[in-house]
C-alpha cells in the first residue's frame, strides 16, 4: 500500500483530487466509487472547482456509492443519496442516470444488493474508489467481524458507528441501525483505491490498518493486499505511526 502523509485536511483533499483529475483526464468515462461522511467533503469541493474551471468533466462518468442507510428516503436530509446530491452531483455535469447508490427503501433488500454488484460488473468494474475509515477500522459499512463479507450486503451498524454518525442526526435514536454496503470483495475489485484519513480520532484505526494483521476485525487491513491502493493521511491521523 502506498502511504502519503500530508499536513492537514486541505492537503489531503487536494492530493486526492489530483488522483481523480488524472483518472478523468486519462479516461473521461471512468467508473468512480464514491463515499460520504466528513472525509471526502474537501475532495468533492476541489472536484467541483476543477469541473467549473473546465479542467475535467463528469459528463461521461458513472458513479457507484459505497453505502446507504436502510429506511431513509433518497430525499431524507441524512440519506447518502441526499448528501451526494448536495455535495457533488448537483454541482458538476454528471448525468443523474449515471449515478448509483443502493436504495435504502427497496422492498427487497437482498435483490437490491445482488442487483448492485451486477450493475457494477456490467459497467466494467470500478476504476477508482475513494474510501474513508471508521474509528473502528470499517470501510464502507463493513464493520469489524469474524469474516470478510464479500459482496454488497445488509449490515447491522456497530454501536460506535451509530454514536459517531449521531452528529448528523437530531438524536442518536434517529440513526438507522441497518445499512446496505458494498462488501470487501466489491471494494477490493476496484482497479485503484484511495483511502483518506484526517484527524487524531482516526489515528488508532490507521495504525491498525497499516501495522496490524490482516483481519476482518479491522476491515481496512485488507487494503494491505490491494495492488494499487494509496492511503493519504494527515499528520494527526498518522500520529501513532512510527
Ligand atoms: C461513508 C462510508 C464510511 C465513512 C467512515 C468515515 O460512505 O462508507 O466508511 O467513510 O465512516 O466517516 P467520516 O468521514 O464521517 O469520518
Amino acid at each position: 500500500m502506498n502511504i502519503i502523509i500530508v499536513k492537514d485536511f486541505e492537503e489531503m483533499s487536494r492530493k486526492a483530487a489530483h488522483l481523480f483529475v488524472a483518472q478523468l483526464l486519462n479516461k473521461p468515462d471512468s467508473v468512480l466509487g464514491l463515499a460520504t461522511g466528513s472525509t471526502p467533503l474537501g475532495l468533492y469541493r476541489e472536484l467541483v472547482a476543477f469541473c467549473n474551471q473546465g479542467m475535467i468533466s463528469f459528463d461521461k462518468v458513472v458513479s457507484f456509492n459505497l453505502d446507504e442507510y436502510i429506511g431513509l428516503e433518497p430525499d431524507h436530509p441524512q440519506s447518502y443519496s441526499h448528501f451526494m446530491e448536495q455535495e457533488l452531483f448537483s454541482r458538476v455535469d454528471i448525468r443523474p442516470e449515471n449515478t448509483f447508490i443502493p436504495s435504502g427503501i427497496s422492498k427487497d433488500v437482498e435483490a437490491e444488493c445482488k442487483g448492485y454488484d451486477k450493475r457494477i460488473a456490467a459497467y466494467g468494474g470500478i476504476d477508482l474508489q475513494v474510501l474513508g475509515i471508521g474509528r473502528n477500522g470499517h470501510i464502507g459499512f463493513n464493520e469489524p467481524d469474524l469474516k470478510f463479507e464479500a459482496r454488497t450486503h445488509v449490515v447491522q451498524l456497530d454501536e460506535q458507528t451509530i454514536r459517531d454518525n449521531a452528529r448528523f442526526f437530531k438524536e442518536i435514536g434517529d440513526v438507522p441501525r441497518r445499512a446496505i454496503s458494498m462488501g470487501i470483495k466489491t471494494i477490493m475489485q476496484s482497479r485503484q483505491i484511495v483511502l483518506l484519513a484526517s484527524g487524531k480520532e482516526k489515528a488508532e484505526a490507521i495504525e491498525k490498518m497499516l501495522n496490524g494483521n490482516i483481519t476482518p476485525e479491522v476491515p481496512a487491513s485488507v487494503l494491505q493486499l490491494h495492488p494499487n491502493a494509496t492511503a493519504i493521511i494527515d499528520l494527526a491521523a498518522a500520529s501513532l505511526l512510527d
